[in-house]
């Protein structure tokens, strides 16, 4: 497995332009297989998740080419509706495929994506809202199958705001018969991507990105041409990282009105942040100040998926933080990795403690998911001395390169690839 190995302690500078949003494109793939004909998708970036994802299109029958970072996507010649279950198992957001494929054939079989590092992940709120459209669900031995001669508008509620239960449910509203509402809704700028994406196929949506989306099912659906937004967890990585190492950082391509909350914690922990259209610069010229509290939650407070990253800024700050996180149960794997570089960071069942410590110090880490993986990245980069970050392969579901992208900003990272040795040859 690919390491990267860092020599930190040098404050990062310089332009990067970021890529397009991993959590905006998944959806809009699936999404795409409510129309027959080709797609075109740009500000799709190349990342294992999407290469995953494009891979499980393929083998469902749909043709995909992705050259640079637009997706051309053949969805006439969509076959079945069965996802294997080695494919559900390489991805969990395969899940993302059960509305448009119920919607398109009346049926789909799916497998119970199961947990991950970072939690249960349970989809159970995913099911409740098919079943409300009319679906008929039978489930044994962790197989999912669903069928649906009509799907039918209803009234939904959810529990919690699920990010992937509302987009299954929008996805398959939008061609069922009568008008579908959403309350409680999940508000993610991805969720507005996709109420866009699926209008510009002729879908009859609004109120993404507030707490009840209204969907008025239309009986056919069109292929069009698209522009992903850009990806705000990796500005967010990208700014972290800055303000770590006390550099200054311009970003482009980027929409800070998705990082609101980021940019408010930033600010309180002493960081200078100016923002003009799509550019945002990040500079931090001191020690930063210690955040009394942040609370992860949706959509737009504080992002579950920024949690680790700041955690590491805040190890260096000047005093004592606390960090609650209340979206998944499993999101502290990194700190033990951290304490190995110096920090001094205890916790409870979902809470943080962090001391700011002067410095943390290289050493050898193993990323256990993808944004802990982001966040031991930033700690190698803030550290003094050597750090190898083992398992990079968490980290490349989600960023194009990460060594590429802080090298372009002065840091000293490289990417180590295993060569195979007699033993694995003859395998
Ligand atoms: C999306 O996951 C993102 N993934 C996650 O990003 C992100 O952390 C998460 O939303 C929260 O913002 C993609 O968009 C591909 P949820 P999703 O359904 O849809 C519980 C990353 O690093 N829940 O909002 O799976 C669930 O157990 C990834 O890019 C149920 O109980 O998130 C969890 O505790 C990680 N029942 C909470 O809700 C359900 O049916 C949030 O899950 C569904 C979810």
């Amino acid at each position: 497995m690919d390491k990267l190995v860092i020599e930190g302690g040098s404050p990062l500078s310089g332009t990067i332009r970021i890529h397009g949003a991993k959590n905006a494109a998944l959806p809009i793939l699936a999404a795409s297989l409510l129309a027959e004909g080709v797609h075109s998708l740009h500000n799709v970036p190349k990342l294992l998740d999407i290469e995953t994802m494009l891979n499980i299109l393929g083998r469902l029958g749909c043709r995909a080419v992705h050259e640079g970072e637009t997706v051309t996507m053949d969805t006439s010649t969509l076959s079945t509706s069965h996802v294997p279950e080695d494919l559900m198992r390489q991805m969990r957001s395969s899940i993302f495929l059960m509305g448009p494929l119920l919607s398109r054939f009346g049926e789909v079989t799916i497998y119970q994506p199961g947990g991950c590092a970072i939690g249960e992940r349970k989809i159970d709120l995913h099911l409740q809202g098919l079943k409300l459209l009319g679906a008929e669900i039978e489930e044994s031995n962790g197989r999912i199958s669903c069928r649906a001669a009509r799907l039918t508008g209803s009234d939904i509620h959810l529990d919690y705001p699920s990010v992937g239960a509302t987009e299954n449910i929008m996805m398959a509203a939008a061609t069922a018969e009568g008008t579908t509402t959403i309350s409680g809704a999940a508000r993610e700028p991805e969720i507005q991507d996709l109420q866009n994406f699926l209008n510009a196929m002729g879908a009859q949506i609004i109120g993404a990105g507030t707490d009840t989306i209204t969907i008025r099912g239309v009986t056919k659906l069109h292929p069009c041409t698209y522009e992903v937004i850009p990806d705000r967890i990796v500005a967010g990585t990208v700014m972290i990282a800055a303000a770590a190492t006390r550099g200054s950082v311009t970003l482009t391509h980027t929409n800070a009105g998705h990082l609101t909350s980021l940019i408010h914690v930033l600010r309180r922990a002493g960081v200078q942040i100016t923002v003009c259209n799509d550019i945002i610069n990040v500079s931090c010229m001191g020690r930063p100040r210690a955040v009394e509290r942040i609370v992860t939650s949706p959509y737009p407070s504080f992002p579950t998926d920024l949690q680790s990253q700041v955690m590491v800024l805040l190890s260096l700050a000047d005093g004592f933080s606390v960090i609650k996180e209340t979206v998944f149960e499993g999101r502290f794997k990194h700190v033990e990795e951290m304490a190995r570089m110096g920090a001094d960071i205890s916790t409870d069942l979902n809470r943080a403690f962090i001391r700011g410590v002067q410095r943390l110090y290289g050493a050898t880490v193993e990323a256990t998911d993808l944004r802990a993986g982001a966040a031991l990245v930033i700690a190698g980069l803030a550290a003094h001395g050597t750090t190898v970050v083992e398992q990079a392969h968490h980290i490349d579901r989600g960023y194009d390169g990460i060594e590429l992208l802080f090298q372009k900003l002065g840091a000293r990272i490289s990417r180590k690839v295993p060569v195979p040795g007699p033993f694995d040859l003859a395998n």
